[in-house]
């Protein structure tokens, strides 16, 4: 079984296939001089230090931080929970989910790795849900904010750090907790320069949703056990996989290419739709990365642009009986990326038990894999004989390569669509606002100005019952 080799299948995107409203030969050739300049564009960032997620494949010297801190943390504790959100907790779940699988939480924790929570909500239900699961006498806590002053894992700190001190002894308390952020600055680094809590960077130049390659995302997979450095190989095989300006010899250049010429034909909804239930955290993770860094108010010139295709994250085989009925159907606003595994690493034979029931006979003998093979086939053929675009990532399996190419390859997109829509995919104006009004809500000093706003934008209650 090949390790790494994910495949880029976008026949079912092209004219020639699924009729006129597929892309055509001239639209991708008009779309390459675009490309090559962005291309030029992505190389000078890069090498002015502001593409920081270019160089997480190949940082050994943190990945021996990363190891080192993980296996103190393994010795200590069985449970982790990670304490952040957004970009500091999508990633951890999405490889965690695709590798230990999404009944990971229903298992016991082994000598393999630690069982991981990511807490990415200030909702109490869930956070309290958390907090009951794990033994704190085995638990250790991994915050993560590379700004520290997010308020959702703030408080989630404040509320763990009373309680590891209320339970154990401070010195203890302060063991069971890492800290990952900024190598300069916030309240983690403040708090850290008085209390003895180990400590990693996420490097300045890498923003939370392009940072799962980073210690954010590193140290809670190598406490669960899983093989980092297979994670950052595969990105770095996926890298040099990456390096043409020609969007015919590049898979990221390509798909961003795709995405974008039918975004302009009004195809405003990108569906990621895995065929695998454990990589559903990763059709997430890809959501924020793409809404995030794609929706944006302005072009890179000031112009006011507001462009953006939204992510929409679906799963098959579920989602045909959710979800396809829309995609066949309904509007036409739609490009669908599959993700296709050729090897599920399990296969379950289906038993003939009715012969005489034709409806269920021709399933006797086959497997779930071929009848999952079966349905991501059929479900792409159906809405191309619609004329309804889609294409694939195959990946031979789910590995830690093959997640590191994918991850890899989906940043690269993400930058070169931005730099395609003449927009900043690095930054996140438009969070910043609600943010500041719950700080203003919240009492938070300095922001009393957001609070007098706040009582103005308040619509008051409008019940109809
Ligand atoms: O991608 C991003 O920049 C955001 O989703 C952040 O990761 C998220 O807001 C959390 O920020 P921080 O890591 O500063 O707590």
């Amino acid at each position: 079984m090949a390790k790494r080799g994910v495949k880029l299948d976008y026949a079912y995107c092209r004219d020639e296939i699924i009729g006129p409203r597929g892309v055509t030969s001239a639209q991708l050739k008009e779309l390459a001089p675009a490309v090559e300049a962005v291309h030029l564009r992505i190389n000078e960032q890069h090498a002015a230090g502001e593409l920081g997620f270019m160089d997480l494949p190949g940082q050994d010297e943190v990945l021996d931080q990363v190891l080192e801190q993980a296996a103190r943390m393994r010795s200590i504790a069985d449970e982790l929970v990670v304490l952040g959100i957004g970009g500091s907790a999508l990633g951890t779940t999405a490889v965690d989910m695709a590798l230990k699988g999404a009944m990971r939480h229903a298992l016991p924790p082994g000598p393999d790795g630690m069982r991981v929570f990511v807490a990415d909500n200030s909702d109490p239900r869930f956070f309290g849900a958390v907090l009951d699961q794990v033994d704190l006498e085995r638990t250790a806590f991994c915050v993560i904010s590379k700004s520290g002053s997010t308020a959702e894992t703030m408080s989630q700190f404040l509320i763990v750090k009373e309680l590891l001190e209320r339970r154990l002894d401070k010195e203890e308390a302060l063991r069971r907790l890492v800290f990952i952020t900024d190598p300069q600055k916030g309240n983690l680094r403040l708090i850290a320069e008085d209390e003895p809590v180990a400590i990693l960077n996420v490097p300045p130049n890498v923003g939370g949703r392009y940072s799962v390659l980073s210690p954010v995302g590193l140290l809670p997979l190598a406490c669960a056990g899983h093989d980092v450095s297979a994670l950052l190989a595969g990105a770095a095989a996926m890298a040099a996989d990456c390096t043409s300006p020609d969007l015919m010899k590049n898979p990221a250049y390509l798909i961003a290419a795709l995405n974008v010429s039918f975004y302009r034909q009004g195809r405003n909804i990108l569906v990621m739709m895995p065929y695998a239930t454990d990589l559903f955290g990763l059709a997430q993770w890809f959501a924020q990365l793409w809404a995030e860094s794609l929706g944006k108010a302005d072009s890179l010139s000031g112009e006011k642009v507001h462009v953006g295709q939204t992510p929409a994250a679906a799963v098959g085989a579920t989602d045909q009986h959710s979800q396809l009925q829309l995609y066949m159907e309904g509007p036409e606003d739609k490009l669908v990326m599959f993700l296709t595994l050729d090897n599920y690493g399990r296969d379950l034979v289906i038993p003939e038990l009715y012969p005489k029931i034709d409806a269920l006979s021709y399933l006797g003998g086959r497997s779930l894999a071929e009848l999952v093979h079966a349905e991501s086939r059929a479900t792409a053929a159906a809405l191309a004989s619609e004329g309804r675009p889609s294409y694939s990532l195959r990946l031979p399996a789910v590995s830690p390569e093959t997640l590191g190419e994918v991850i890899y390859m989906l940043e690269l997109a993400t930058v070169m669509a931005g730099g395609l829509l003449d927009i900043n995919p690095l930054d996140q104006p438009g969070v910043e606002l609600s943010k500041q009004l719950s700080y203003g809500l919240m009492g938070r000093k300095g922001f009393e100005e957001q609070a007098e706003r706040m009582k103005a934008l308040d619509a008051g209650d409008e019940f109809l019952v």
